[in-house]
């Protein structure tokens, strides 16, 4: 294997292999080019980009880095990697489209500073030459502190963690690795080893692109930083809670891939999962990262593993029948359960959650449904009573919050009539940026707080791992429809609440 261009440009540095703290003083070890040191500090100066001709890159990364590409001090080196034959200006004209594609309009000038920041490094992940490639060509470009960034199918994780570490660029280095994070319990274990084998815990970001969302983040200051909420944010006073994640989209083509995964892999065990933990969650001691996740991995460690009984699996009407799902396949389009944290704040509320592909429209949504008040006072006039108190985060495009109270009804009688009250977020906060725009930042500046800790993806496996063991036969639904009736048995007699529809 031949050595770096620069051998003091780009060095690395091997994990400790079991996530524990880097060692503070590099020491240099018999490998030539492997340094074992600290995480590295500072912003990246190089991002490369493996599976840059692929899906990913084209519908959320390079309308993300456009976005990146729109700040003053834009000046990142990013070194597209992949199988094509493209060369460079092929590479950028699918960089433009794919821009223009996502962006209403966007800026030739911010298009042209990007594009000209983009260049492609072609070969097979297999061909260790690739890499040697790679490892020179950055330093040509004179990087100190890449980000690798696998957008790329899990099964070439360990293919390409190995190649770069093969070729010294494991080491002042990040890397991010796109979801999902293993399929269950183990095959989650085995992937973290293998990184592990060349990367420290510090130097892995996982995404889960929820939590780069705005409205998403949003749950955790709108609860934290005003003092209304914390009183009733506890058993006493919440009766349950609702999350949908509803798509109108079928599995548009993606067959070949959903029939590998279903529904519960593919959004709840993590996206909506962390909509749980940042509705749940006690008030982290700062904005540190470690303090928000350790504050989550609480709330999954005392959440109860998910009793089969309590998940509905559901299957659209023609799913069958999309290239590349199995013939008679059981996998799930559609999914509900029932998630018990078992704390002094929680025990006994239900936080019911369901997902679907092909559902009556779009829209992501937490519910949290306060006590029924007492109605006597109302009596004479007789039901409805007071409306339960709901809290309505709308996380989706039509982000916001939406209270439902209470108010006296015009007439006579002393009756109730239930308002809302409503901010829409685009309105009054103006616009934001993407969750991959952000999430992509984060990481150039080695900022964990919007990915995904180990232990906590563990945890989340283990709550989901019965129902993947045990799976029900999915019930056909109809598409268009909110999923099977049968559904409706997880929420009893409040019924699942129908989401804000988009604006
Ligand atoms: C992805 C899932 O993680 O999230 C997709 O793989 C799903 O199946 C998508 O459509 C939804 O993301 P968003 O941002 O549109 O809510």
């Amino acid at each position: 294997m031949s050595g770096p261009a620069d051998p003091g440009v780009l060095r690395s540095t091997a994990g400790s292999g079991d996530g524990a703290p880097p060692d503070p003083s590099p020491v240099e070890i018999a490998t030539p080019n492997v340094v074992l040191g600290s995480a590295p500090q500072g912003r990246a100066d190089a991002l490369v980009l493996f599976g840059a001709t692929g899906d990913l890159s084209r519908r959320k990364l390079f309308p993300s880095l456009y976005q990146l590409a729109s700040r003053d001090d834009f000046d990142l080196p990013i070194v597209g990697v992949a199988r094509s034959t493209w060369n460079d200006d092929a590479f950028r004209d699918h960089a433009v489209q794919a821009v223009e594609a996502a962006v209403d309009q966007p800026d030739p000038k911010v298009l042209h500073h990007l594009v000209d920041h983009l260049h492609l490094v072609t070969g097979d992940y297999a061909d260790p030459g690739l890499f040697s490639t790679l490892r020179d060509y950055l330093g040509t470009l004179g990087a100190r502190l890449p980000v690798h960034y696998l957008a790329i199918p899990p099964s070439m994780f360990e293919t390409v963690v190995t190649s770069l570490a093969n070729v010294g660029l494991n080491g002042n280095s990040r890397l991010v690795v796109e979801k999902p994070f293993g399929r269950d319990l183990l095959s989650a274990k085995e992937l973290n080893s293998v990184l592990h084998r060349y990367f420290n815990e510090d130097q892995i970001f996982r995404i889960d692109h929820y939590l780069g969302k705005e409205p998403v983040e949003n749950l955790l200051v709108f609860r934290f930083a005003n003092t209304f909420l914390e009183p009733v944010w506890n058993r006493n006073y919440v009766e349950s809670v609702q999350i949908t994640m509803a798509e109108s989209i079928d599995v548009e083509g993606r067959g070949a891939f959903y029939d590998s995964v279903g529904c519960l892999r593919d959004v709840v065990q993590n996206h909506l999962l962390q909509v749980v933990a940042l509705l749940a969650m006690e008030p982290p001691v700062g904005n540190q990262s470690r303090f928000l996740t350790d504050e989550k991995l609480k709330v999954f460690s005392a959440m109860r593993s998910l009793d089969p009984s309590k998940v509905v699996r559901g299957q659209y009407d023609g799913y069958l029948d999309e290239p590349g799902v199995a013939p008679g396949s059981g996998v799930e389009t559609y999914v509900a359960a029932q998630f018990e944290i078992d704390s002094w704040r929680w025990a006994g509320v239900p936080f019911n959650v369901r997902a679907g592909k092909a559902l009556p429209y779009n829209a992501t949504e937490a519910v949290v449904s306060l006590r029924q008040p007492p109605a006597m006072l109302f009596d004479e006039a007789g039901p409805p009573w007071p409306a339960t108190n709901l809290i309505r985060f709308r996380l989706g495009s039509n982000d916001g919050v939406t209270m439902t109270v209470n108010a006296k009804e015009p007439g006579r009688e002393l009756d109730t009539q239930p308002v809302d009250l409503s901010v829409d977020f685009a309105k009054a906060l103006g616009e934001r940026w993407d969750a991959y725009a952000r999430l992509l930042d984060d990481a150039l500046d080695g900022n964990h707080r919007r990915f995904g800790r180990y232990d906590v993806v563990e945890e989340t496996w283990r709550v989901v791992q019965p129902a993947l063991d045990n799976p029900r036969p999915a019930q056909r639904y109809t598409r268009g429809t909110w999923g099977p009736e049968v559904a409706s048995g997880l929420v009893g007699s409040v019924g699942w609440l129908t989401p804000t529809p988009p604006g």
